[in-house]
């Protein structure tokens, strides 16, 4: 008999494909009753694939009787109770790196989009608005030379420094640990939080969410980042308060916005989509076909490698230490 997996939502035909040959698959998306009657129902299920949507909390967990492994298609995991899942034995696993090219790609989108005021030159043309080349015709800001600041340098907030600097941008940024042979080697400089802020011309989170930094960006730190810089957010919406940002666009202090992610998600801050000086994606960082398919690909492995009995290659690194 096949074990049982249970998908809350679809991902790509091919790993769907491979997921129903290998295993008696349970797609929630598909049928009529919501995830947790799902589980009631499949207590013999032996791995739950999750995505940043799916709250995996203390009701979730205790109807999780047989499962060793909650397979997260994602690289962040704060949509988990994870000391619960370890509790009870659980294996919890993400996707890294295979998403850092493409949410880098979409950071580099989002600052380029605001700077350059991509959305407005746009709607202007579609509208049938443009008479004619005008020497001050939609002006933005040139990135050579500007400061970004990168709050958490991992694996994304590198890979956006190594594509700013390629801008002619100079990067400086915070960490929890400073990286100083990266620091000497790609010319970056480390500051501490509040100079980050008041020095960066566009500033760009690349931190996973916690609850002590929710709202991390809040009225009083958006009051202190320069007059006419750019914030760009691609990493969790609960790091910034949407309604002290839209007063900050809203009174001009800052030039514009590049959000990804939202606190409440499929919800937005009604006043930020008002503003022409806001570029708002659907929490697409990682969506191309290459990163999307390796994601899937991963969540497979490391599901196939938990119910031979063996640690899955994606631990999340809480559970690595616990584990060692
Ligand atoms: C997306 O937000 C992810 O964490 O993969
Ligand atoms: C986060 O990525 C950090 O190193 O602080």
């Amino acid at each position: 008999m096949k074990d049982k997996v249970i998908l809350t939502k679809k991902i790509g035909n091919e790993e769907v494909k491979i997921l129903r040959n290998n295993y008696d698959l349970i797609i929630v998306e598909d049928e009529k009753e919501d995830l947790l009657d799902i589980l009631r129902k499949h207590s013999d299920a032996k791995a739950l694939i999750t995505f940043l949507s799916d709250k995996i909390d203390e009701e979730v967990i205790s109807l999780l009787k047989n499962v060793k492994i909650i397979a997260n298609y994602a690289v962040g995991y704060n949509n988990i109770n994870f000391n619960l899942a370890a509790d009870s034995g659980i294996y919890v696993t993400n996707t890294p790196d295979i998403l850092t090219d493409a949410t880098a790609d979409l950071t580099m989108m989002l600052i380029l989009s605001t700077a350059r005021r991509l959305i407005e030159s746009d709607e202007y043309m579609r509208n049938g608005k443009f008479k004619g080349w005008g020497a001050n015709l939609f002006l933005g800001k040139g990135l050579r030379g500007k400061k970004l600041g990168i709050i958490g340098l991992g694996k994304i907030g590198f890979a956006t420094a190594l594509r700013a600097k390629s801008f002619g941008m100079e990067i400086i940024y915070n960490s929890r640990t400073r990286k100083i042979d990266i620091e000497k080697k790609y010319d970056l400089s480390y500051l501490d939080f509040d100079n980050i802020i008041s020095k960066s011309d566009i500033i760009s989170p690349h931190i996973p969410f916690t609850p002590d930094l929710h709202y991390l960006f809040n009225a009083e730190v958006f009051g202190r980042m320069k007059k006419g810089s750019i914030f760009i957010n691609v990493s969790r919406g609960g790091l910034m308060d949407e309604s002290a940002l839209a007063d900050s666009l809203e009174n001009g202090h800052l030039f514009g916005a590049g959000l990804d992610v939202f606190e409440h998600e499929p919800k937005v801050e009604k006043r930020l989509t008002m503003l022409k000086n806001v570029v708002m994606t659907p929490h697409t960082g990682s969506a191309t076909f290459e990163a999307r398919s390796g994601m899937g690909k991963m969540v497979i492995k490391n599901i196939e490698l938990a119910l031979a009995g063996k640690f899955p290659q994606n631990l999340i690194p809480e559970m690595q230490s616990v584990i060692k």
